[in-house]
């Protein structure tokens, strides 16, 4: 038996986006490397170093391909909600049209992002706080954390020492999915475990 990984999303990866005026912005390649976005299969061994010692394959757990929303309903500047990549503790998100190119952005104008609520700060939600002049969600009605849509959700001010987490979107036809997570969302030690 030999070993065995197939990276579903390598194809897409080879596509990688103009980068932006931004210096901050990477390359659609990074980002998705970024996602751990994978599906894979690893052989392991089970009672190494013994007389029983025999490799077994173990599956990788991955991001669900979630089916978010749909280009032709999204308005620009009008964020619309969903929960993702399950429906547990700190899962809600938000994708919208930013009307400019963005770090991540899909779409033919490479607009269209989606973000996690939850302020990396503690947790609190950003739901409602996107402003359209600025292309940020926040401030935070905590302490004030804002993140920069536009840049992988980079913070702008406040308390807050970590980018807001971007969700990886695909296009295809009219459908937007989710494919992943770009960075941990609050309150997970995993993306995948809530
Ligand atoms: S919880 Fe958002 S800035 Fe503190």
């Amino acid at each position: 038996m030999t070993k065995s990984t197939v990276y579903k999303n390598a194809p897409s990866a080879k596509k990688a986006a103009k980068k932006g005026g931004h210096k901050c912005l990477v390359s659609r390649r990074n980002f998705l490397i970024g996602t751990g976005a994978t599906t894979a299969t690893v052989w392991v061994t089970l009672n190494a170093g013994t007389a029983d010692a025999k490799k077994v394959p173990a599956q990788i757990t991955t991001y669900p391909r979630k089916l978010i929303g749909k280009v032709s309903a999204l308005k620009q500047d009008k964020p619309l909600d969903f929960s993702y990549p399950d429906e547990g503790s700190y899962s809600d998100c938000m994708v919208v049209k930013l009307g400019v190119e963005a770090g991540g952005g899909v779409g033919k104008d490479k607009d269209i992002v989606a973000y996690n609520y939850a302020c990396t700060h503690q947790g609190n939600s950003l739901s409602g706080s996107y402003k359209a002049d600025t292309k940020s969600l926040g401030a935070c009605s905590l302490h004030l954390s804002t993140y920069d849509l536009t840049r992988h959700g980079i913070l702008i001010s406040g308390q807050a020492y970590q980018s807001l987490p971007q969700i990886l979107l695909e296009v295809e036809g009219d459908n937007i999915y989710a494919t992943g997570v770009f960075g941990l969302i609050f309150g997970r030690a995993d993306n995948l475990q809530s």
